[in-house]
């Protein structure tokens, strides 16, 4: 029926109706009667819930045929606009869990609080592979590799879309998913946004498609594109991907959406449209649907009418801009703000929970000296000072990071989320270490002073452009205040990372060190540790790896010695990326041993800038392929996090699944493995299980080991579980030199265990004729 609607839909548009059907265009500060009545837009971005009944009012009474508006926004963890609106960790910071099941939970808490207010859409999830951690959009990744991302992001957008599968009416209280950013826009030049991606074929088909495949697969109802070239040719006229790859090989149904200005941005800034008409005529024809941002798409219609464009596209497109409007319910239901809803629904009780049970899983414990737990400081210990450091400490807008409150990304929210509904890590030991231990708070050193933007105070559209950071100086007050609090305490903390006006689109760094005072904060807080011998925890809260100086990691193996040497840095380390609202309460619970660690880290942390890229599945080179200044041994490698119990595996049996009676696998064949997995420790704790394929030898230079599955084990002090793994011979491929994805017959290597370090993996073999 929908299919009928939409083609007696299509025979009554007239060509203007249909092109602003493609239109989402921004509604904050414009004239939304223009855009609705005389530019006949079919969606709108960044509105105020305010306006939605009036928009609504005027497609009802003032347009020809009442087609409903779609609503998009980014809810990228958690609705960042609304104030009090539920904010789970970042996107990297979900992926530190590993869980899939609480990702989802946290997909649907999403979905329920951002539906009652009428908007239907999220961009969200990014499926972006982060290797090169310059990006400045690391955070809003699930990490480095594709089967953890397709894994992760499959869970949100069932979470999304409350389960909907390709083409299924969405409930009312889901929203739709958008897979972005279609596809290697990560691949930067110098992790520089939006750059030229150096990709071939074989490299997308290797590693950046597979997770949109997979969301592909799982209904995710629109796809956003990149803003980067692949081979000269911006994403956004590459018909090879969107049409041929996208709806041909993979058969998806959904709907596309380029990102900010694309067309428009290829006319005035990337200078490879001689004008709009053509740029216009040539994203139709490459398979775009929605044209974000760019009024000038209207030139479509031009090129239609002078013969450059063939009509039967528009409408192919339209006809998917109106199938997404009908799988939502709009032109029955256009899903308007429900007071009732919103105010039971966004930032519930319930919410919260889940939040603050995803915050616990979000943070990696990445080095202990034994300082933690600290357990003389949880309530009713013997401890009576914990000396808290560091900018990051009760910085509630950065521990939220980018994407939300006023965040450079959405400066239109000047006043961020009630700090009330935020525990910081200094709330958070305040609240937990007991009224007979005091708790006390110098910032140490500042990370950035804000300055005004080279380019101006105003966007060339007039809105006002945020404030630029630019490191701030180190100051010798600040950190001798923070020495002296520390000389006379049990416990030190200093709490350290980056700021949001160094984090997010168009903004990449060129380092990933600390900037402003806070090295030489660690540094002194470093001395005062081991002179005195009392224990220091560095909580590092990040948008993405950062390099911590040699005080804290040790001797780092750079510049010519390429020996790296922890025991010469200083205690223990936690990294919590931006960990959402309840994150301090989660990382003071970790300090205080009142919750056992259990986050894996997503994405390696270089020791130095200069060693990227440093991600684990590398392709196998030869003799030459390291630095002579620089170990290639990463600070900390993927997969990686400790407990404060420990585990110890068994071998890895493979106990069946061949079909062929010599024991050898065929490509349809499933390989049953089996590790036995013990908690050889005191406390219950968890244990994120990794197992990883190596193809021992290839026709073609490949990586020796890739991630094929893993599952979150908890286990008792003393208890043994069996941990199974079914691994489809076909998952088990390399990509051939023309980008097709093969299984090579020969030996294969099944690698289980702790992370990805080689040496942290029991291995067995299996063969496949
Ligand atoms: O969704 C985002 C995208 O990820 C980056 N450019 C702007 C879009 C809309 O805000």
């Amino acid at each position: 029926p929908d299919a009928e609607r939409i083609a007696d839909l299509l025979s009554r548009m007239t060509l203007e109706e249909k092109v602003g059907q493609m239109m989402q265009l921004d509604a904050r500060g414009g004239d939304l009667e223009d855009l609705i009545v005389n530019k006949h837009v079919g969606s709108i971005l960044h509105t105020s819930p305010a306006d939605l009944p009036r928009a609504v009012k005027m497609v009802n009474e003032q347009t020809r045929l009442g087609i409903p508006l779609v609503i998009g926004d980014d809810c990228i963890h958690g609705y960042s606009f609304w104030p009090g609106a539920t904010i789970f960790p970042s996107q990297l910071g979900m992926a530190v869990s590993w869980d899939p099941a609480k990702i989802e939970a946290a997909g649907r808490a999403t979905a329920e609080e951002v539906s009652c207010t009428g908007v239907h859409w999220t961009f969200s999830p990014v499926l972006c592979i982060a290797r090169d951690t310059r990006w400045g959009r690391v955070d809003e990744t699930f990490g480095e590799d594709p089967a953890l991302i397709g894994e992760l992001a499959s869970a949100i957008v069932r979470g999304y879309q409350g389960g909907a599968k390709a083409g299924e009416p969405l409930p009312k209280d889901a929203i739709l998913a958008c897979a972005k950013h279609f596809a290697g826009y990560s691949e930067t030049q110098g992790g520089r946004d939006a750059s030229e991606a150096d990709l071939s074929h074989r490299k997308l088909e290797s590693w950046f498609l597979p997770p949109f495949e997979r969301v592909a697969k799982e209904g995710c109802g629109t796809f956003m594109l990149g803003y980067e070239s692949i081979d000269g040719v911006p994403v956004t006229f590459n018909k090879w991907l969107l049409t041929d790859k996208l709806r041909g090989a993979w058969k998806y149904n959904g709907t596309l959406i380029t990102d900010w200005d694309n067309v428009g941005r290829s006319v005035w800034e990337q200078k490879v449209k001689p004008d709009y008409v053509h740029a216009a005529a040539d994203a139709v024809k490459a398979g775009n649907d929605l044209v974000m941002t760019t009024p000038a798409v209207l030139g479509a219609i031009e090129a239609v009418k002078t013969g450059l464009l063939d009509e039967s596209l528009i409408d192919a497109a339209v006809s998917r801009i109106l199938a997404l409007k009908f799988r939502l319910g709009l032109f029955e239901d256009p899903r308007l703000p429900d007071e009732a809803r919103i105010k039971a629904v966004i930032g519930s009780e319930e919410h919260q929970q889940l939040n603050l049970e995803l915050a616990r899983e979000a943070v990696a414990l990445l080095r202990n000296d034994g300082g933690l737990p600290f357990t003389a400081g949880a309530k009713g210990g013997s401890a009576k000072r914990i000396a808290v450091a560091g900018p990051l400490a009760d910085d509630a807008q950065n521990q939220l990071g980018d994407w939300t409150g006023n965040s450079g990304q959405v400066s239109w929210m000047p006043d961020g989320q009630p700090r009330e509904m935020i525990t910081t890590v200094l709330d958070g030991l305040r609240a937990l270490a007991g009224d007979d231990c005091e708790v006390t708070y110098a910032r140490g050193a500042n990370v950035v002073d804000l300055v005004t933007d080279p380019a101006g105070e105003l966007y060339p559209d007039g809105q006002p452009r945020p404030k630029i950071g630019v490191s701030a100086a180190v100051d010798q007050t600040l950190i001798d205040e923070a020495v002296t609090n520390a000389r006379e305490a049990d416990l030190i903390v200093a709490v350290v990372g980056d700021v949001v006006q160094l984090v997010g689109e168009t903004c990449s760094t060129a380092t990933l060190e600390l900037l402003g005072g806070q090295n030489a904060l660690l540094d002194a807080l470093a001395a005062v540790s081991r002179e005195t011998g009392k224990p220091m925890v560095t909580v590092l809260i990040s948008s993405k790896p950062q390099v911590l100086p040699a005080s804290i990691v040790g001797e780092n193996g750079v510049l010519a010695k390429r020996v790296s040497d922890p025991s010469t840095g200083t205690g223990s380390i936690l990294w919590a990326a931006n960990p959402g609202m309840k994150g301090g309460q989660a990382i003071a619970e970790i300090i205080l041993g009142l919750t056992n660690p259990s986050g894996r880290i997503p994405v390696t942390f270089p020791r130095h800038a200069g060693q990227l890229p440093v991600y684990y599945n590398q392709v196998r080179g030869q003799h030459g392929d390291r630095y002579a200044d620089l170990t290639q041994d990463p600070a900390f490698a993927f997969g990686e996090g400790l407990s404060y119990t420990t585990f110890e595996y068994g071998e890895p049996r493979i106990i069946g699944g061949a079909t062929d009676e010599d024991g050898a696998f065929a490509v349809g064949d499933t390989v049953h493995a089996e590790i036995d997995l013990t908690n050889t420790g005191d406390r219950a704790g968890t244990e994120v299980v990794q197992a990883y394929i190596g193809d021992i030898v290839t026709s073609y230079s490949w990586t020796d080991r890739e991630l094929k599955a893993f599952q979150r084990v908890d286990l008792e002090p003393g208890e043994t579980k069996t941990v199974a793994f079914d691994i489809p011979v076909a998952d088990c491929t390399i990509v051939d030199p023309d980008a097709n994805r093969i299984v090579e017959p020969g030996e294969f290597e099944l690698l289980i265990g702790h992370s990805s370090r080689r040496d942290e993996l029991k291995r067995t073999t299996f063969t496949v004729a």
